[in-house]
């Protein structure tokens, strides 16, 4: 029952078990997303944004990359929001992280504004997975990157593994050519897949011509 009310809680956090999960994922995400921002070059003065953005951690990390730049954060969960506003207090203070709650599928900014954009373990959860990544390639700037970050890779010697959170979120983990097809299909190029060996951790990057 409570490992339940925790996992459903990972589709956007609120309440009690919300924030939970929110401290949860800050910690069991950072591993994941440290070696997932290894593929992409931020340099001091881009502008990135994360989408899904959860509690904050990966805003956190890249308020240290960018140096001059800024980094912009979405969520739809208005918890999600507070709890990334607290972690960031002083960049936010600064102006340096701007945190909104929006959705994904309406993005609350001017195209190609964004040098990157990073999405860790939300993408599973967006409602029209391929106009959602196309109102990501609207807001990236031409030559601009998407990193999309999963933990969930289907693993064919094991195709039960990920049933239990399927069934329960009502969503499907991913695999590397169907994450491929879909950044394609939106329109991205140079399109690149990483999965760390040993591991179902897989990242994608994608690039705005
Ligand atoms: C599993 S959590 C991951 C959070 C964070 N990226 C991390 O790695 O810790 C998924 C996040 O995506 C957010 N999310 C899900 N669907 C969304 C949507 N359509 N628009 C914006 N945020 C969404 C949820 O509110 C939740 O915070």
């Amino acid at each position: 029952m409570k490992y339940h009310k925790l996992v459903e809680n990972a589709v956007k956090p609120t309440g009690f078990w919300g924030n939970l999960m929110i401290r949860s994922m800050n910690k069991g995400h950072s591993d994941l997303t440290d070696w997932a921002l290894c593929h992409i070059d931020i340099k001091s003065g881009d502008y990135v944004l994360d989408v899904g953005c959860g509690g904050g951690k990966t805003i956190n990390k890249l308020a240290d990359m960018v140096g001059s730049g800024k980094v912009y954060g979405i969520d739809y969960s208005d918890l999600c929001i507070k709890k990334a506003e607290k972690l960031n207090h002083k960049n936010v203070l600064c102006g340096k992280v701007k945190l909104s709650q929006a959705s994904v599928s309406a993005l609350p900014y001017e195209d190609s504004k964004f040098d990157h954009v990073t999405a860790v373990e939300t993408y599973y959860f967006w409602p029209d997975k391929l106009n959602d990544l196309k109102e990501i390639f609207r807001v990236l700037k031409p030559g601009g990157k998407l990193l999309l970050v999963f933990e969930m890779l289907k693993d064919e010697s094991n195709p039960d593994k990920w049933k239990k959170v399927e069934d329960r979120l009502k969503i499907e983990a991913v695999s590397r050519e169907g994450i491929y097809e879909m950044l394609d299909r939106a329109g991205y190029l140079n399109i690149r897949t990483y999965v760390k060996s040993g591991t179902t951790w897989l990242c994608a990057v994608a690039e705005k011509e």
